[in-house]
């Protein structure tokens, strides 16, 4: 169950044992007693993030105030060893045993679970770090993907299909090249995959957004704050930030998707926007309230974040005339979206805003200074702008996501508040500028 908190196996376990002997699945009170909590928001949320992930079946309205119909069984599985590609399978002495839920099987056969590393399977969404669930057997249609031993030692995991003197193993990964083999051991099928949450976490994922993105697990992010390009021009190191209006929302339709997938039921994604142009307005977050409402993502409000940066003005349009005078955008926009539910679930005691910044963070009209002293990016956000929508919208312990992460302002906040953080963007040079201010912020030297 690698892709568990240590809490949420602990719960699970709790449900698992308690059911087995009961026959029925605990509920709220008793789990809650069971480890101490008052909570059942708390104990609420782990059910659900466990239900996300396909550890548990809920069925609400049912006897006893419980939620839990039924427990997926879980099934136990070797984790025989790590696959490199080109390399023998390095197994480990005593194979740990790993729960899985039987969805995550086939319904008959032996199966094994290995821990992938490499990238030569990420098209098939498989990448470094997760585990894959392999169902023993000797036989394959082209197109599966197979673990297979080649030249005697090798041992890959590959996509296969038949040739005409042989078979050809495809990588997913149009980087990598093809194998060519006449002969080969099939050891198994993939059936399925399970993805590690924590080789993201808490970390600087440089790369680009959707291939990152798609690694997290779905349902483990409960806040998403952001500020993508706003396709103007800006001179980003590794970016294109004046795309075709059209192409632009499309790219970014596919982010917001995913951003949708990967939060928790009550989770919320806050979008920072600014509508663009003066004399050729562009109202660029119209367009994407229009998006995140048609992916059903329910808008809950918007912040304005007055910037107070009128005294530079250079654009008035007709000058003291009414024929043609130019507004200047002073503010920016904070959307803030939720999915599924308007609550997210928690522990009130993990609550760590204060009353002062109740009231204050409550009142929408937020003014704060744009970020001026950061340098090497050209549009860092102010660290107060994400200290207070991180200390609004979550709990302490929350996972909190920028996919466009850029010099690391939402991670060092996450972290010095007590979140967990990851943190995506493209370029290196800004995931150096990141993780050298969490270094230098955080982490005195122990950032991997
Ligand atoms: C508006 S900036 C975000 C700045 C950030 N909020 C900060 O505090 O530094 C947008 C970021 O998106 C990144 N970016 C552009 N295209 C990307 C892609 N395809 N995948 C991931 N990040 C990308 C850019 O490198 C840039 O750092």
């Amino acid at each position: 169950m690698r892709n568990l908190t240590p809490r949420q196996k602990q719960i699970l376990d709790f449900v698992t044992k308690y059911s087995n002997k009961k026959g029925y699945a605990p509920s709220h009170k008793e789990i809650g007693k069971h480890f101490n909590l008052s909570s059942t928001a708390t104990i609420s949320q782990h059910l659900q993030t466990l239900t996300g992930k396909g550890y548990l079946k809920r069925e609400k309205h049912q006897k006893r105030n419980m939620e839990i119909k039924s427990l997926e069984t879980l099934i136990s599985v070797p984790l025989v060893g790590t696959i490199t590609a080109g390399e023998p399978i390095e197994t480990y002495e005593i194979p740990e045993k790993i729960s899985v839920p039987k969805n995550l099987l086939s319904q008959q056969g032996e199966h094994f679970a290995l821990t992938v590393n490499g990238n030569s399977m990420i098209g098939e969404g498989i990448f470094s770090g997760d585990t894959v669930i392999v169902r023993r057997q000797d036989t394959a249609k082209d197109g599966d993907s197979i673990v297979a031993l080649i030249n005697g030692s090798e041992t890959t995991l590959k996509k296969i299909y038949k040739e005409k003197n042989g078979f050809r193993l495809q990588p997913a990964n149009p980087e990598l090249k093809p194998i060519f083999v006449k002969q080969l051991e099939i050891q198994g099928r993939v059936i399925s995959v399970i993805r590690n949450l924590e080789t993201l976490v808490n970390k600087i994922n440089c790369g680009d957004v959707l291939e990152t993105i798609r690694k997290i697990p779905d349902n483990s992010v409960h806040l998403a704050i952001t500020s993508p390009p706003y396709n103007v021009g800006k001179n980003y190191d590794n970016h294109n930030d004046k795309m075709e209006y059209s192409d632009y929302l499309d790219w970014l339709y596919k982010v917001w998707q995913e951003t949708k997938s990967v939060l928790v039921s009550g989770g919320r994604f806050a979008i920072n926007i600014a509508p663009t142009g003066i004399k050729d307005f562009v109202p660029i977050h119209h367009d994407f309230i229009a998006q995140l409402r048609k992916l059903g993502m329910k808008f809950r409000t918007e912040i304005i974040w007055y910037k107070q940066t009128m005294l530079k003005r250079t654009a008035w349009g007709s000058f003291k005339s009414p024929a043609n005078p130019h507004i200047v955008p002073s503010w920016e926009y904070v959307l803030i979206f939720s999915k599924d539910q308007d609550r997210l679930d928690g522990d009130n005691g993990m609550a760590d805003i204060t009353k002062d910044e109740f009231m204050k963070f409550s009142d929408g009209f937020w003014q704060i200074q744009p970020e001026r002293h950061r340098k090497g990016h050209p549009a860092p956000f102010p660290e107060d702008l994400i200290y207070r929508l991180v200390k609004f919208y979550s709990y302490k312990d929350s996972t909190v996501l920028d996919m466009f992460g850029g010099t690391g302002t939402v991670a060092t906040v996450a972290a010095k508040t007590g979140r967990n953080f990851i943190h995506i963007d493209v370029s290196p040079q800004y995931c150096k500028i990141a993780k050298d201010r969490l270094e230098k912020e955080i982490n005195q030297g122990k950032l991997v």
